[in-house]
C-alpha cells in the first residue's frame, strides 16, 4: 500500500507506504484463492500505514483482462456506444457477458478514420473484480478505481521517463517486472505502449532454492533473502545461477518482443518488481543482453516525507511501480 500526496508546486510526496508478503497459496492465476488470508495481510499492511484515507486504486493482473483497441464513432450517443460495446464485449468474451465487467477508455482520433475515435476496451470477469472490491470493505477501504496492473506500469514510467535520452521520445523502453513468480514484460515505443507479455519467472524460485539449499522453512528463506543475511556460500552458488538464469529469461522475452513485432532493437531495459532489488541484476541483465539497464524509481522526482525513511525507499521503490501507478489516479480535487 502506498499514499502519494502533494508536496505544492505540482510536485508529488511519498506520504507512507506499508509492504506485508502474501503467502505463495493464497492468490492463484490472478484469483484470490484464499480471501481470509490476503484480508488479513491487506489489515497489517494498512494498520502500518497509518493513513487516514480509505479511498484506494486497486489492480487486476493483465492476464485476468482481455483488451481490444476498438473503433467509435465521434459523434455517437452514449447509447449507441453502449450498444456497440456490448456487442464488441460478446464477441470477445468467451463467458456470459452477463459475468463480465467492462470498460472502455477514449484514446483519441483514428488517423487513417476522422470521423472515428480509437478506444481500449477492457473486459474482466465480474467475479475477479467483485472480490477485490469486497476485500477492500472488508478491511474497511473503498476502492475509487479498479485498473490493470500493466496500465498502472505505464503510468508509474511516465514518472521516470524524463532520467531517459531525450525523455524517452523516440527510444524503445522495455520495463521487466519481475515480481514473486511472474515477469511482466511491456515495451513502449516513443512512450506509447507496444507490446505486452508474461513469463513464468520469479523471486519465488530462488526463496524455494535458499530454503531447501539452507534447510530453513520457506517465511526464514523470504526473510533471509530480502535481508542478504545468508552464509558464504549462497551468493556465488544459489544466487549468481539465479540471477543468470533471471538474465536469460529477459533476453528470450526480448527475442520473443522482435519475433512477434517488427522492431529489431531496445534502447533500455527498466527493471521493476520485488527482484529488481536482488543485488548485482543490473549488471547481469546488461551482459547478457548488451542493453543499457537500469533500475526503475518512479520516485525519482518525488518529493518525501518524514515519516518515510530515504535509504529504504530506495530499495523498495521498484517493488512499488505498480502501486506507484495506481497512487497517481489521484482521486480528490485538490
Ligand atoms: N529486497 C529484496 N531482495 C530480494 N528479493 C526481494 C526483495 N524484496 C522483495 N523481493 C522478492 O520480490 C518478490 C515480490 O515482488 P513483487 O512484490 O513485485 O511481486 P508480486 O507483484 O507480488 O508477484 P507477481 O507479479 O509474481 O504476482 C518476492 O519473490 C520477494 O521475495
Ligand atoms: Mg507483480
Amino acid at each position: 500500500m502506498l499514499e502519494l500526496g502533494d508536496s505544492g508546486r505540482g510536485m508529488r510526496r511519498v506520504e507512507r507506504y506499508a509492504i506485508t508478503a502474501l503467502p505463495r497459496d493464497a492468490m492463484q492465476d490472478g484469483a484470490i484463492a484464499k480471501p481470509e488470508v490476503v484480508e488479513a495481510a491487506m489489515r497489517q499492511a494498512l494498520s502500518e500505514l497509518k493513513s487516514r484515507t480509505r479511498e484506494i486504486a486497486m489492480a487486476l493482473p493483465a492476464s485476468s483482462v482481455i483488451t481490444k483497441k476498438i473503433l467509435l464513432p465521434k459523434d455517437a450517443s452514449d447509447n449507441e456506444i453502449d450498444t456497440q460495446v456490448t456487442a464488441e464485449a460478446n464477441q470477445l468474451a468467451s463467458f456470459p457477458v452477463g459475468d463480465v465487467s467492462l470498460d472502455y477508455q477514449i484514446l483519441g482520433p483514428n488517423p487513417k478514420n476522422p470521423g472515428e475515435n480509437d478506444a481500449l476496451l477492457v473486459l474482466a470477469r465480474r467475479e475477479r473484480v467483485e472480490e477485490r472490491v469486497a476485500l477492500a470493505e472488508a478491511v474497511g477501504l473503498k476502492a475509487m478505481y479498479m485498473d490493470v496492473d500493466a496500465f498502472a506500469t505505464l503510468t508509474a514510467y511516465e514518472q521516470m521517463a524524463f532520467q531517459l535520452p531525450d525523455d524517452g521520445k523516440g527510444q524503445t523502453v522495455a520495463i521487466v517486472d519481475i515480481g514473486a513468480s511472474t515477469m511482466h514484460v511491456n515495451v513502449l515505443h516513443d512512450n506509447v505502449p507496444v507490446y505486452q507479455r508474461e513469463h513464468v519467472m520469479g523471486g519465488q524460485t530462488l526463496t524455494n532454492e535458499i530454503s531447501r539449499r539452507f534447510d530453513m522453512p520457506l517465511e526464514d528463506a523470504e526473510e533471509a533473502k530480502r535481508k542478504g543475511l545468508l552464509p558464504d556460500s549462497y551468493e556465488s552458488e544459489v544466487l549468481q545461477p539465479f540471477l543468470d538464469a533471471v538474465a536469460q529469461e529477459v533476453a528470450r522475452a526480448i527475442q520473443l518482443f522482435f519475433s512477434a513485432t517488427s522492431f529489431q532493437g531496445v534502447d533500455h531495459i527498466l527493471l521493476a518488481g520485488g527482484c529488481a532489488a536482488l543485488p548485482g541484476l543490473d549488471d547481469v541483465v546488461y551482459s547478457r543482453t548488451q542493453t543499457s539497464t537500469m533500475i526503475a524509481n518512479p520516485f525519482a522526482k518525488m518529493a518525501v516525507s518524514g515519516e518515510v525513511k530515504a535509504r529504504q525507499l530506495a530499495s523498495d521503490a521498484p517493488q512499488l511501480f505498480v502501486a506507484c501507478g495506481l497512487a497517481l489516479r489521484r482521486f480528490d480535487p485538490t
